[in-house]
């Protein structure tokens, strides 16, 4: 009797969690974000605070005091917060009043500028794109430019989508000169960083303007690093982050991929909870998407000398490390290059630094990673806005943030055409060195500082 009880009550349970949502798809209805401005350290716990015992969303925040946090706010919880905040005199703007508008709003479609524009792809930058219009993107070009292009499969996700990994070179010895790495996708409601990394792809493929950046370098461009994520949240999640993988001790799904990478995994700002945006995951490159990918990159790192990999939000331009507020030693080049480039944007202006100084401390992340291997110039790229539309970012504003990137890359394939000495074209990558075997630290870094509750950018 009473294990039937336990079942029906469970029952009812489950029956209630479903019907939160509508067709199995998640609804933000009444959600809001604010904006919320500390003037003071004791404002920010008191904020940090509140956050952990009302179980709110902390989507922003930067190292310092006063600066303001973006809290993702459900309706719930809205009233109690207002009274909290105006008991310590805190202010506030609520930027997005109704996160399941802000949603819907960006499916719509903006109207053509050029009408007569009717490429051989379903893809453009003037709305955002489902995975399968990504993958028939890349697979287009495959078969179009067979000289200039190679498609590669590394591996499968959780739920056995292809990772691909697109090659752009125009030279006969592909594969042995100094080479660019580009990332999106790691997270998946960062809707713009597939957005960014398909649309670079377009220019260096398709515009002849473009050929003096293929003329010294090649470029490896993963635009959709977490393809299960991305597709989640095209279907059923919209603020879904994590890959899908399904965890043995928990009915929480997924690990933050961007805490999942092998230097100082297990570190500061990654969570040991499954249910948590930044779990770290249980091992280091626990998740196949990021083992697959840095098996890749391991295998060329005498070629690529530079990992750029796109995120959103917050306009910055990162630097290692990020695991903690430490600086390698040739900090200050990898600096330099970055504010060079930074200095061709025109309409969005990115803050640059180091990670933990800027923002927050966050262990196990890719651009962390990548330094570590050796990748001189490693840089992790929070891409507009500043959290007006924060992920629900306009579609109208996918064509001018990309072309105002674009002009970047032009300063680091200069730079790489001929910084880092040569490429030994005769590494080959035995089959057994893995990048998991090659770990300098498997184990968890336990540190004993308090943690400030972690930041989801
Ligand atoms: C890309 O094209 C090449 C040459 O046609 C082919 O061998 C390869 O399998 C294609 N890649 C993918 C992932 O389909
Ligand atoms: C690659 O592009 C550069 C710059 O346009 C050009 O000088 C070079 O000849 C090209 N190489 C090949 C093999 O097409
Ligand atoms: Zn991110």
């Amino acid at each position: 009797m009473s294990l039937l009880y336990a079942i029906a009550l469970n029952c009812v349970f489950v029956t209630s969690q479903i019907m939160a949502e509508e067709n199995g798809v998640v609804s933000y209805a009444g959600f809001q974000v604010w904006k919320i401005k500390p003037s003071s350290e004791g404002d920010q716990q008191f904020i940090l605070d509140i956050i952990d015992s009302y179980e709110l969303e902390l989507w922003s925040k930067r190292r310092m005091a006063r600066d303001p946090m973006d809290v993702k706010v459900p309706p719930r919880s809205q009233t109690k917060l207002k009274s909290k905040l105006a008991e310590r005199k805190i202010s506030y703007v609520v930027v997005i009043s109704d996160l399941q508008t802000a949603i819907d709003n960006q499916k719509t479609k903006v109207n053509r500028i050029i009408s007569n524009w009717k490429p051989a792809y379903d893809m453009d930058w003037i709305s955002y794109h489902t995975l399968n219009d990504i993958y028939a993107f890349l697979t287009y070009l495959n078969t179009t430019y067979p000289k200039l292009v190679q498609l590669t499969n590394i591996g499968s996700s959780y739920e056995k989508r292809p990772l691909y990994v697109l090659r752009i070179s125009n030279s006969s010895s592909a594969g042995t000169r100094p080479a660019i790495w580009i990332d999106g996708g790691i997270h998946a409601r960062e809707w713009i960083s597939p957005a960014v990394a398909t649309y670079i792809i377009q220019q260096l493929v398709e515009v002849p303007a473009n050929a003096k950046l293929l003329s010294n370098v090649d470029w490896y461009i993963m635009p959709v690093v977490n393809p299960d994520g991305y597709e989640y949240t095209h279907t059923k999640d919209r603020m879904w982050r994590k890959t899908r993988s399904v965890s043995s001790t928990s009915s929480c799904r997924g690990a933050d991929p961007n805490r999942n990478f092998g230097y100082k995994w297990g570190g500061l700002g990654a969570s040991t909870n499954p249910c948590d945006d930044t779990y770290r995951g249980t091992t280091a490159f626990s998740e196949p998407e990021t083992l697959a990918t840095s098996n890749f990159i391991m295998g060329k790192s005498s070629q690529i000398k530079l990992y750029l990999t796109l995120h959103s939000y917050g306009q910055f331009g990162l630097l290692p490390y990020g695991y903690d507020v430490v600086y390698p030693s040739d900090y200050n080049d990898v600096l330099a290059l970055v504010n060079n480039a930074a200095s061709r944007f025109v309409n969005y202006r990115y803050t640059v630094g180091n990670t933990a100084a800027l923002l927050y401390a966050a262990s196990g992340g890719s651009a962390d990673w990548a330094k570590s291997i050796g990748i001189k110039y490693s840089y992790t790229f929070e891409l507009p806005d500043r959290g007006t539309n924060a992920f629900t970012l306009p579609a109208s504003e996918i064509l001018p943030v990309c072309q105002d990137f674009f002009p970047a890359l032009d300063v680091f394939a200069t730079k790489v055409a001929t910084c880092c000495g040569a490429v030994n074209s005769t590494t080959t990558v035995k089959p057994l060195t893995t990048a998991r075997q090659l770990l300098d630290d498997q184990q968890p870094n336990l540190d004993p500082r308090p943690q400030l509750r972690n930041v989801l950018t």
